[in-house]
């Protein structure tokens, strides 16, 4: 029978582990061409299961493995066949526990992590009592380092491993994150905000200072290790029309960055942005007048559009992230997942943390489910767990390298424990399928369901809880 597992702190000695176990140091050496087995239960993406029937788009193997070598997966399928090819591999046996992608969050604020789940306020207000506080605290750099550790440990503990993220203003802040993600060898997304109104003074920079800060920051880390540059204008309210242009050239100069922005949110938003740019057809408008709208261009929440908005952001192949547990935490509105992908948009899901209440992806799914059964759409679980990996990965444009268990892909893995709480264990064992048995984790489960995580091809461990308590 299954077992809760509590094994995750502990190391092969039976020791308790104190810290994040480092995979900072590459494949050189003794490591170079050693092969990993992974043995257990696994989940493959072999086609779209919006698209397909989910049991052709996804195929379930018991007694399956993942084999690895220097960070990348080498093979997927049946793991005897896999360790009779590989004798010499390293075998690590989950008998019960479910081998999938790590989870990739589509949309997050690293900064906002100290203030998650703060009491009581809509977008704008929220953004000026709690959020522009919090991010003038990342002028300083060992300030912004020690929350983009902390940060990148949460999400790592909840079966994470890659995000997309917003920085603060100031360079330090991208620098931050980008160090600290190298560190760790883990593939991530980030960009620093740019912003010249409607924000506090020390939080603002202006149209040139964001496009050298900007173009600074991608000479020094955009392509390097598993790193990406998002160029990130924080939204239309905090942006003069020069600064959203500039940021336009810049993302033509590098076209190979991402661009992530806020797009129709809340309902007074949207008013004071037709108020803000009264010469533009709709809010979309503004940023495409700019030049910031494309196939690698990311809008969050996009929840209050019009048919023409939805025709060009489906025309350009731009993805939409849905945040559900901030639309819901804040009070923006319901984004209705079961028309965008029908109609074909490209969809992304994310936590948004911190106007998200919340750093896992399990919890963001049941949002999303949640979210779509009010509107009559009811997600196949299958479906859940492929817009928070394989999904994710498209939208941001790094499917030939992450969010599926294949041939080629690097090596990012969570082994999740379906039975991690009394609660959950109970309903799961009366499961008739697989997806009966996941769709529990989905609804109830949390970090306890992360049996183990796997980065870059290495198993990297839990953070201490001391550290996360600490005041900051
Ligand atoms: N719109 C502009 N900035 C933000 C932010 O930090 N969080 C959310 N949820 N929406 C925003
Ligand atoms: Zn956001």
């Amino acid at each position: 029978m299954y077992r809760i597992s509590h094994r995750r702190n502990i190391d092969s000695t039976g020791n308790r582990l104190s810290g994040y176990r480092g995979c900072g140091n590459g494949y050189r050496g003794a490591d170079m061409g050693r092969r990993t087995l992974l043995a257990g239960r696994t989940i493959r993406f072999t086609g779209n299961p919006f698209e397909a029937d989910v049991d052709d788009a996804i195929e379930y193997r018991e007694g399956g493995g993942v084999l690895i070598e220097d960070g990348r997966i080498l093979e997927c399928g049946d793991a005897e066949s896999l360790r009779q090819g590989s004798p010499d591999a390293v075998r690590h046996d989950f008998p019960h526990q479910l081998l999938i992608p790590g989870f990739i969050d589509a949309h997050v604020h690293y900064p906002q992590t100290a203030i998650i789940a703060s009491w009581g306020k809509r977008l704008l207000d929220w953004l000026g009592r709690y959020t522009f506080p919090e991010e003038m605290k990342f002028e300083d750099p060992s300030h912004a380092r020690k929350l983009a550790a902390r940060y990148l440990d949460l999400v790592v503990s909840h079966g994470t491993t890659t995000v997309c993220s917003y920085c603060t203003t100031h360079p330090q802040s991208a620098d931050a994150i980008f160090a600290e993600a190298g560190r760790r060898r883990m593939r991530l997304a980030a960009g620093k905000i740019c912003m010249d109104r409607n924000a506090p003074a020390e939080l603002c920079d202006n149209a040139a200072r964001s496009y050298d800060e900007s173009r600074a920051l991608i000479d020094k880390w955009h392509g390097k290790d598993r790193l990406t540059y998002a160029i990130s204008p924080r939204f239309a309210l905090t942006s003069s029309r020069q600064q959203l242009e500039v940021l336009g050239v810049l993302w033509q100069e590098n076209p190979g960055c991402l661009m992530q922005t806020h797009l129709s949110e809340q309902t007074e938003e949207v008013a004071e942005i037709r108020r803000l740019f009264p010469e533009a057809r709709d809010y979309l408008d503004v940023y495409d007048s700019c030049g910031l709208v494309g196939d690698r261009a990311l809008f969050g929440h996009a929840i209050h559009l019009n048919d023409r908005e939805l025709d060009r952001l489906k025309a350009v192949g731009a993805s939409l992230i849905h945040c559900p547990t901030s639309n819901t935490f804040i009070g923006s509105g319901l984004f209705d997942i079961g028309r965008r992908i029908p109609e074909g948009q490209r969809v992304g899901l994310a936590t948004d943390t911190g106007g998200g209440s919340s750093f896992s992806m399990l919890r963001t799914m049941a949002a999303a489910y949640e979210i779509g059964q009010l509107q009559g759409c009811a997600l196949h679980p299958g479906q859940l767990l492929w817009l928070a990996t394989r999904g994710n990965a498209e939208a941001l444009g790094m499917d030939h390298a992450i969010g599926n268990l294949a041939a080629g892909n690097e090596a990012d893995i969570a082994v999740l424990d379906l039975h991690s709480t009394p609660a959950i264990a109970q309903r799961a064992s009366r499961a008739d399928d697989v997806w009966e048995e996941i769709f529990p984790t989905i609804m109830m489960g949390d970090e306890r369901a992360i049996h183990s995580v796997w980065v870059n091809g290495k198993e990297v461990g839990k953070p201490a809880r001391r550290e996360c308590s600490e005041k900051s």
